[in-house]
């Protein structure tokens, strides 16, 4: 069985639907789910998961090599980012070569990059008055948002009055494809 690293450090409502995807599709398990503060709000989902919580500072996120390892020894196939939003390092990239996907909530390239998250992705997709949002599930190289796309899905958002609105329906294309998109990955 493969085993997954989701790096979380928001609402965790993304790890949430992997964990509930791989009860009825038990192809992979949650080895550990990383985080860089301790309200991050997998925390908690994550206490039945039979999975570990791992806390990592940013000094340790980016001198060395620790995390990169601590991975490997746990024998993770696949990293996923849902909600993690601190820039991969190199060693990291190293150690699993196009094995980090992310999911953005926009339909890049356009609305990625630094400082492009959460609700700020979702009010300049408002501002812009864009008629489609929608989602992608991405890897990871260098540079924010600018992997190898992997898959893409839009939706309508011209009925919404607000970045919130917009938000809400974009989140629900994310749990509803976030887990059956790492599935297929990870058969290839
Ligand atoms: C998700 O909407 C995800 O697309 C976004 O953070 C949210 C996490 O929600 N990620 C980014 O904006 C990355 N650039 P969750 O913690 O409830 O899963």
């Amino acid at each position: 069985m493969k085993k997954l690293a989701i790096f979380a450090s928001g609402g965790g409502s993304n790890a949430q639907k992997i964990h509930e995807y791989l009860q009825e599709h038990p192809f992979a398990k949650i080895d550990c789910i990383v985080v860089n503060n301790l309200n991050a709000g997998v925390i908690s989902k994550a206490k039945n998961w039979d999975c570990e919580v791992i806390n990592i500072s940013k000094n340790d996120f980016y001198k060395d090599s620790k995390i990169s390892n601590l991975l490997i020894s746990r024998g993770v196939d696949l990293v996923v980012l849902a909600g993690f939003l601190w820039l991969i390092p190199q060693h990291l990239l190293q150690a699993f070569p196009q094995k980090i996907i992310n999911i953005h909530p926009a339909l890049l390239p356009k609305y990625g990059g630094r400082g492009m998250y959460g609700m700020n992705v979702h009010k300049a997709v408002f501002d812009a008055k864009e008629r489609t949002s929608g989602i992608t599930i991405h890897t990871i190289d260098e540079e924010y948002d600018k992997g190898q796309i992997i898959f893409q899905k839009s939706v309508e958002i011209e009925s919404c009055k607000s970045p919130e609105e917009i938000a809400d329906i974009v989140l629900k294309i994310e749990h509803e494809n976030f887990a059956k998109t790492i599935h297929k990955y990870l058969q290839k």
